[in-house]
């Protein structure tokens, strides 16, 4: 296991993504999913594209007319991973001669044209954000044409476009509300596959959320590659605010207003939020959490390294002690919140003592949860043009395992923290392992499976935990909560 992944959802990387059908629609899509939830829901994005263009999801790759992959660029093994099923598109396409194959997101953003030229089999690349041009595409490939749109925009955040949910577990769902990153730190593909940093209308986000609410949903999280820097004042670049009217800047809504308006306005319906740069993160959003019981105790707060003299290389815009300043102040407003991080080891130049400097900020913060990678030289990058990968293989993956042992020790003892509690679940599937348990999380986002009895999908209720592994709750449920 080459890291404890959390928030990309293992059992859902790759799988074909299916929806409600349109009688009408004739033609059959295959689509599916690499990479981080940002990229799940641009699925759901084009899924409704397409649904207008006459498509619907199909489970079976082979009754294809269209086959669409979304990929990841992120590290170099999750660009290996689309290689390896772009060949089997290929096998599938001898048998069934009609189907066509497209490339969307962050790998089509990278490789654009290089793409038709390497891989035969593909007939449309399509970057993220050119998803409203998939009908004229279409036709073009249709006409026996490649086809390709990899223009990156400043202002296209799909807001009108309502995403159709696709394997929802009815539940919980994920609502854009930024798209794009800003903050070139030199390892990251990211700025340079999804474009420049800009935020979605409020008065749009309000509204995908009341549809979910009235659907039923219990949970949204709000999505963004750095959603502590969400800022609307009528559209546009962020650093173009000193050029909008004096109205537009006073009436301007950042993300702890836009934390605050969603909570307030849906109080049943809990909230999540991904990621949170430090750099960028105010107390003001912590404090927004602390108001709102709806908001979850859970903040994703990435730091890549415990080094000062990594972080500099990395081009991360804080030190070890702002981010222990920064963590000391969130426990003092939210004790018992939970933390995760996500973690390179091995970046350019990372001595012994820069891994050793890692191991002693992780065990001044006790993440809940971590997500743990090596290094991955990304082309056109700073780190890559400047910079020499030069951390032996063997080295990264020894200071990969001590990271993560060291990250499963703190799991261990943030998840026991929980035992002989009552607190409150959201049930929101079947345990995997019995089918006659439910799943559910509490607001720190610990998992805890627990006997059926009569609750239901989507209840909220409270559990007395009465055991627990390093990263999963066992207990009994007695009663509802109020939230209900
Ligand atoms: N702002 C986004 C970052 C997306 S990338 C977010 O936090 O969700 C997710 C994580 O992948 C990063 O935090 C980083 O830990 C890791 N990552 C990014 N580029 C990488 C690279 N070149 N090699 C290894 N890991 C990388
Ligand atoms: Fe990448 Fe840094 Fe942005 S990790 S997504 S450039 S915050």
């Amino acid at each position: 296991m080459e890291h404890v992944e959390k928030i990309i959802d293992e059992k859902l990387q790759g799988k074909a993504l299916v929806t409600e059908h349109k009688v009408q629609n004739g033609k059959k899509l295959f689509i599916e999913s690499y990479g981080c939830q940002m990229n799940m829901n641009d699925s759901e994005i084009v899924a409704s594209i397409l649904a207008e263009q006459g498509y619907n999801t199909t489970q079976f790759l082979e009754e294809a007319d269209l086959v669409l992959v979304n990929t990841c660029s992120i590290r170099e093994k999750a660009e290996d991973t689309v290689r390896k099923r772009l060949q089997k598109y290929n096998a599938v396409k001898q048998i069934n001669k009609k189907m066509k194959v497209g490339v969307l997101g962050c790998m089509a953003e990278r490789l654009k044209e290089k793409f038709l030229e390497e891989e035969k089999i593909v007939d449309l690349v399509v970057g993220p954000d050119a998803y409203r041009d998939l009908p004229n595409l279409l036709a073009e490939i249709e006409a026996g044409r490649d086809a390709i749109n990899v223009i990156l925009s400043k202002d296209e955040t799909y807001g009108d476009v309502s995403p159709v949910r696709l394997n929802s577990n009815g539940v919980t769902a994920f609502v854009s509300i930024t798209r794009g990153c800003d903050n070139m730190c030199t390892f990251c593909v990211v700025p340079f596959t999804r474009g420049r940093e800009r935020s979605r209308d409020p008065k749009s986000i309000l509204e995908e959320i009341q549809s979910m609410v009235d659907k039923n949903f219990k949970e949204i999280t709000l999505l963004g590659q750095n959603v502590d820097s969400f800022l609307w004042f009528g559209g546009g670049l962020k650093k173009d605010l000193n050029k909008a009217s004096e109205m537009a800047q006073a009436t301007a809504v950042d993300f702890a207003q836009l934390l605050n308006m969603c909570a307030t306005r849906f109080p049943k319906t809990r909230f999540r939020f991904a990621t949170s740069n430090p750099q960028d993160m105010s107390l003001d959003v912590i404090y927004t959490m602390a108001k709102h019981r709806n908001i979850c105790k859970y903040l994703h707060l990435p730091v890549q390294s415990g080094s000062n003299k990594m972080l500099k290389a990395m081009n991360r815009q804080h030190t070890r002690e702002e981010y222990k300043t920064l963590v000391d102040n969130i426990f003092k407003i939210i004790p018992e919140m939970s933390l995760s991080q996500d973690m390179i080891v091995g970046f350019c130049g990372e001595t012994e003592e820069d891994h050793q400097d890692t191991l002693e900020l992780m065990k001044y913060v006790k993440y809940d949860f971590g997500f743990m990678f090596t290094y991955s030289e990304r082309p056109g990058t700073l780190a890559a043009k400047k910079m020499v990968d030069d951390v032996p293989h063997n080295v990264k993956k020894r200071r990969l395992k001590e990271i993560i042992d060291l990250q499963q020790e703190h799991a261990l003892y943030r998840t026991q923290q929980h035992l002989g509690k009552i607190e409150e679940f959201l049930i929101e599937g079947t345990s995997k392992k019995n089918p006659n348990e439910w799943k559910g999380r509490n607001t720190q986002n610990t998992v805890a499976v627990f006997p059926k009895d009569d609750y239901k999908l989507g209840d909220f209720v409270m559990l007395k935990v009465e055991d627990c592994t390093s990263a999963t709750l066992k207990g009994t449920v007695v009663g509802y909560s109020d939230n209900n």
